[in-house]
């Protein structure tokens, strides 16, 4: 058992708060190993001169942020770090190791490799253009930059002025640059009960409550919102409402203007993280369109054109792009200038769009040839979409199909990695079709994927004693 004792000096606040707040940073700094055991409550108590009470609900907070956990006879533990979601965004590939990985989403190849040669050769023969990418940039982007950023999201159907778009390193960094202009610790928001990974990572790391909503086919339930929205103060909505990840669904119209409504009605600023939208050619407008003084718009680069180039926009209300700016201070000054300037060169020339298109004819021969082996099950795969949601059917269960595909050299990812609260991880997988090398590989994975299901699950529970 570690003999922890957090230092609140310079802490302010419920003294429970502050010790869950303490430990929270030791978590981050690395000063705990994952298992490690915490002092008993009584114990920190009297280290501490506070009452077992206060102890008490420290630890109940820690463990509401995933950072400790408490069984009978174990006391309480130190998790391992962000298991639930950093493990499963993880991207560190074991070359070494024969597997077909379509856990993550990635765009599928497009010839992309020259253009990048060329442009860069464009920029290196331009030596003030070289000198000024070395030099430090406004923290929300160059005024060109933010100009690329406004004509990428025009693409949307959204007309913003430059000067409210913040540049950013990807729409993950739009995202936790967006909450925090917006948040403060301890803040709740709501977002889809099968949400993008990524929002609990921003959410852990911003000290944020997040409130997972009920969808039906066509996404978040407005009743649901409403609902919720009158339970207490809700500060924002994130929403994926374009071939939303894990569930490809595309909301509709009439259902944006709703989400818009109880938002506009409650005071709740609207996140929306729109990364995928471009991949489907008349997707609804943008909820942002409905309600554009208290949302935030999100995009990027990553799922249309390339993912290592780093590029993401915000579209804040004007009210917000200092707040937004600062935020990106904060985090990393600014958005890379070199890789950025490759990306507005693009977009502003039309490659970024020729790159798009071809990315959206090998999805979707990606998704054709997916569908063929395995959409006789039941599974949702929006068109434009990049993976595929399939609920496992009976006997199967989630992990024992991630457990066999795995021994079998396919890698899926289970809902778990996608559920806000832990009853709303359904048996369902997600299948990224664009991760896989080339189509080949592709076909090898779901090809193991249909037989396994075909076949009966394994009979674990024989060694259950
Ligand atoms: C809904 C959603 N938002 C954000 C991201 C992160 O995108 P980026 O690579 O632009 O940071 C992803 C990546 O999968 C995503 O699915």
């Amino acid at each position: 058992m570690t003999n922890w004792t957090p230092d609140l000096a310079s802490r302010s606040g419920p003294r429970y708060l502050a010790i869950a707040d303490a430990l929270a940073a030791d978590v981050a700094a690395g000063n705990f190993h994952s298992g490690d055991r915490l002092p008993t409550h009584r114990d920190l108590a009297w280290r501490m001169g506070v009452t077992v009470g206060t102890v008490s609900r420290a630890y109940a907070e820690a463990e509401r942020r995933g950072l400790i956990g408490g069984e009978v006879g174990r006391g309480t533990y130190i998790r391992a770090a962000p298991a639930d979601a950093g493990n499963l965004l993880a991207h560190d590939r074991d070359e070494s190791e024969n597997l077909i990985d379509l856990t993550f989403n990635f765009p599928p190849p497009a010839a992309e490799g020259g253009v990048l040669g060329e442009t860069l050769v464009e920029i290196a023969g331009d030596e003030n253009e070289l000198q000024s990418l070395l030099a430090y940039q406004p923290c929300a982007g160059r005024r060109a930059h933010r100009a690329a950023g406004a004509k990428w999201i025009a693409l949307s159907g959204l007309e913003v002025d430059p000067e409210r778009v913040v540049v950013t390193g990807g729409a993950q960094h739009g995202m936790l640059t967006a909450l925090a202009a917006l948040t403060r610790p301890g803040d709740r928001v709501a977002t889809e009960a099968l949400s993008y990974p990524g929002i609990k990572l921003a959410a852990r790391l911003l000290g944020l409550r997040l409130d997972g909503l009920a969808m039906d086919d066509d996404g978040i339930i407005p009743e649901a919102f409403d609902a919720l929205c009158r339970s207490g103060e809700i500060k924002a909505l994130y929403c994926v409402p374009t071939l939303q990840n894990p569930t490809t669904i595309t909301m509709p119209a009439e259902r944006r203007a709703a989400i818009a409504g109880i938002a506009r009605r409650h005071g709740v600023a609207i996140v929306e993280d729109d990364l995928m939208r471009l991949l489907i050619p008349d997707a609804p407008p943008p909820i942002t369109s409905y309600a554009p003084e208290l949302s935030y718009y999100i995009t990027s680069l990553s799922k249309t054109v390339a993912p290592g180039l780093r590029i993401g926009f915000v579209a804040g209300p004007p009210e917000a792009v200092d707040r937004l700016a600062a935020a990106v201070r904060t985090a990393c000054w600014m958005a890379a200038p070199l890789t950025i300037e490759v990306g507005a060169r693009w977009i502003t020339d039309g490659r970024a769009e020729r790159i798009l298109a071809a990315r959206r004819r090998e999805a979707a021969a990606r998704r054709t040839r997916t569908l063929a082996i395995l959409g006789h099950y039941d599974v949702k795969c929006g068109e434009g979409s990049l993976h595929l949601w399939l609920s496992v059917p009976d006997p199967w269960h989630a992990s024992a199909l991630v457990a066999e595909a795995r021994a079998r050299g396919v890698a899926i990812t289970p809902a778990d990695a996608f559920a806000i609260k832990r009853q709303d991880a359904t048996h369902a997988v997600r299948v990224c079709f664009g991760a896989a090398v080339d189509m080949a590989a592709l076909e090898r994975a779901v090809n193991i994927l249909a037989e396994l299901l075909e076949s009966e699950p394994p009979e674990s529970l024989g060694a259950v004693v």
